[in-house]
């Protein structure tokens, strides 16, 4: 169901690489809240991806830019203005990627080059976002970013290597920036920890799988689907939530609060039983 929560709104969406990206669902959403966006990301994704298929369903023009670009994202900004009649009231970021991650290398074992690549694609690239933003004047008072993170920014998941550091930095960025921005133009910044959920970003994780389950069995509503993540986007993007600024917010079904849950009790038990 419509609520119309998006209706004369302007915005760009990056991220949406294939029909299980959060920024896919957030895309289709923000559509049929009356949104009007671009889609955007890496030259490279738009040549793999089905993201032409999602533009075309959205009627949304594709602008091309790498998130680690400043010159990309100025241009991103500009075309997004010049195509949408007017500056830009939502801004998705929901990018990222590990390089040390997607080739296996252990976090004892970091590859420094790759590190400050990941760093630069999954959290300085929000402050690019912001920064261009505010210089060309491009996000509207009472604007709203939203950047995806992941609670390995505030606890050790050895599996998530050095986008743990990412995280946390996109986190910091966000509140950061969320003040300036903030006090500048009404602008609110805020981050979304969202469950694990089955996308390409997802999957490159080692052991996902696995630890998907867990999630599912300590979260008293189970894990987040990219579909619900969506919905909790559009509302940060609506005007209903207008002081909501420089926050973290869990959208996990409860994971972040429990410390253990009755379900992985029972596993324990039995398989001590055994
Ligand atoms: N999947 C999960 O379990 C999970 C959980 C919490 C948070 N997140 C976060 O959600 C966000 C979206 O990820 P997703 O799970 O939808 O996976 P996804 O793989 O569909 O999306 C990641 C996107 O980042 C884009 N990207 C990578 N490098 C880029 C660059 N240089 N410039 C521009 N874009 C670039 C990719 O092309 C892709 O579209 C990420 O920040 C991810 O860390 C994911």
């Amino acid at each position: 169901m419509a609520y119309g929560l998006l209706k004369g709104k302007r915005g760009i969406i990056s991220g949406a690489l294939d029909e299980n990206s959060i920024a896919w669902k957030v895309a289709l959403k923000a559509k049929e809240e009356g949104a009007i966006f671009t889609l955007t990301n890496a030259p490279i994704a738009m040549r793999m991806g089905g993201i032409q298929e999602l533009a075309k369903a959205c009627d949304a023009q594709l602008i091309p830019a790498d998130a680690t670009s400043v010159e990309d994202i100025e241009n991103l900004y500009k075309q997004s203005m010049d195509v949408l009649g007017g500056k830009i009231d939502f801004v998705l970021h929901s990018i990222g990627m590990s390089v040390n991650v997607r080739k296996g290398k252990s976090y004892g074992d970091l590859n420094y080059e790759w590190m400050q690549k990941g760093l630069d694609i999954s959290a300085i690239s929000l402050h690019k976002f912001l920064q261009v933003g505010e210089k060309l004047d491009a996000i509207s008072d009472w604007g709203s970013v939203v950047a995806l993170s992941y609670i390995a920014a505030q606890r050790t998941y050895s599996f998530y290597s050095d986008m743990a550091e990412a995280k946390a930095m996109l986190e910091s960025i966000a509140r950061s920036y969320g003040y300036r921005y903030g006090k500048a133009k009404n602008v609110r910044v805020n981050t979304i920890s969202q469950s694990p959920t089955k996308t390409k970003a997802g999957s490159g994780i080692e052991g996902f799988d696995a630890f998907y389950d867990f999630a599912e069995k300590m979260s008293p509503l189970g894990n987040a689907t990219a579909d619900d993540c969506a919905n909790y986007a559009i509302t940060l993007f609506s005007d209903l939530t207008k002081y909501v600024t420089m926050q973290n917010l869990y959208h996990d079904g409860g994971y972040s609060s429990t410390g253990i849950s009755e379900e992985l009790v029972t596993m324990i038990q039995q398989q001590n039983q055994q």
